[in-house]
């Protein structure tokens, strides 16, 4: 393993007018890892994305891909990455096959290889037969792994993501992980920006959280979760008619229990195994009948509520404010 990080952020700042849209965000990513950029519209993920992969100058500061500077090499940075916009980036009137050419051409990469390398991507991304079809025919899954295999076709050794996942059905999210999850394995580098907690806690080693163009947190996936706070344990009952006593034993095991009376429901923090198998026995000896019994880990959206005071994600609320337009 070489010592040049994959990927650093130093001191980036990018200001539009008067909005300053990322406010100096340094970052290192170790090659072969994966780092989540997780943060809510307008975090200021994409222009961060669009600075590190040249496509934006910065207002100040400055990023390495692979040892290249961002602003002196940037030749060099384009030729060590790949990216997948947010907005898909395909031709729709060309055929899978063709988009996969097209952009191989445009690599200058040579005439053989991009047939060879293209069908291994189709057939990767489960796209062989569809191949021949216009990519206007085809579903947003079927776009987002054109659009990701399209970006692979010079094999880059660092691949950016913004939102890979956003707009795909739950499916169609879990698939594209798998790939991900099988490019990670072969060693690239991955960076992806995303508004899912989820998805990050799924496929990053470090998450850096960002809100209003700042870094506001960073860690790991369980660094993260125990920033927000401890476990519980989470009792549900099978009779209303037990609450009253079920919560003055829980209360003698926990310091704070919550009670959702309607879904029969008690929480109680604790620090973890012991708490709950102690409060499971209380329960066994006491003749309380339980339906459910477990153990719950603080999950990111908690994180970033604890974090930022808000929700990252905030329904099918999407961007309004795409002055930026597409990556292209
Ligand atoms: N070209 C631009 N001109 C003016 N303001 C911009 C431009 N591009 C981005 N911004 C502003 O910068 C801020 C960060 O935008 P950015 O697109 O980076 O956020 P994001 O985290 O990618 O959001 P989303 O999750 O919605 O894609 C926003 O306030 C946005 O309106
Ligand atoms: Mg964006």
């Amino acid at each position: 393993m070489s010592a040049t990080p994959a990927v650093e952020a130093i001191d980036l700042v990018k200001k539009f007018g008067d909005t300053t849209a990322v406010d100096g965000v340094s970052f290192v990513v170790p090659e072969g890892s994966v780092l989540g950029l997780l943060g809510p519209n307008g975090a200021g993920k994409t222009t961060l994305v669009r600075m590190l992969t040249t496509l934006s100058v910065p207002t100040s500061g400055t990023g390495r891909v692979a040892g290249h500077d961002i602003i002196k090499e940037p030749d060099a940075v384009r030729r060590s990455m790949g990216l997948t916009g947010q907005a898909a980036t395909v031709d729709e009137h060309l055929t899978g096959r063709e988009n996969l050419k097209l952009i191989g051409r445009l690599y200058g990469l040579p005439k053989k290889y991009i047939k060879e390398t293209s069908e291994g991507l189709l057939e990767r991304f489960s796209l062989t037969d569809a191949g021949d079809r216009t990519a206007k025919t085809y579903s947003g899954g079927m776009r987002r792994r054109l659009d990701l295999a399209v970006s692979l076709i010079a094999a880059p050794p660092v691949l950016f993501l913004d939102e890979p996942t956003t707009g795909l059905d739950p499916r169609s999210r879990t698939e594209l992980w798998e790939v991900l999850r099988g490019l990670v394995r072969e060693g690239t580098t991955l960076l992806l920006t995303t508004q899912y907690l989820e998805e990050a806690d799924q496929l990053a080693n470090e998450i850096i959280v960002i809100d209003k163009g700042k870094i506001i947190a960073s860690g790991t996936p369980n660094q993260l979760k125990d920033q927000a706070g401890e476990a519980a344990v989470v009792l549900t009952l099978t009779h209303a008619s037990d609450l009253e006593s079920a919560e003055a034993l829980m209360r003698a095991h926990s310091a704070e229990v919550y009670v959702d009376r309607a879904a029969r429901r008690l929480t109680a923090k604790a620090s973890g195994l012991g708490d709950m198998s102690r409060i499971g026995n209380a329960f066994d000896t006491s003749g309380i009948a339980v339906d459910d019994l477990g153990l719950k880990r603080p999950s990111l959206d908690d994180v970033f509520l604890h974090l930022t005071g808000h929700r990252a994600e905030t329904g099918d609320e999407t961007s309004t404010e795409k002055m930026d337009g597409a990556l292209s």
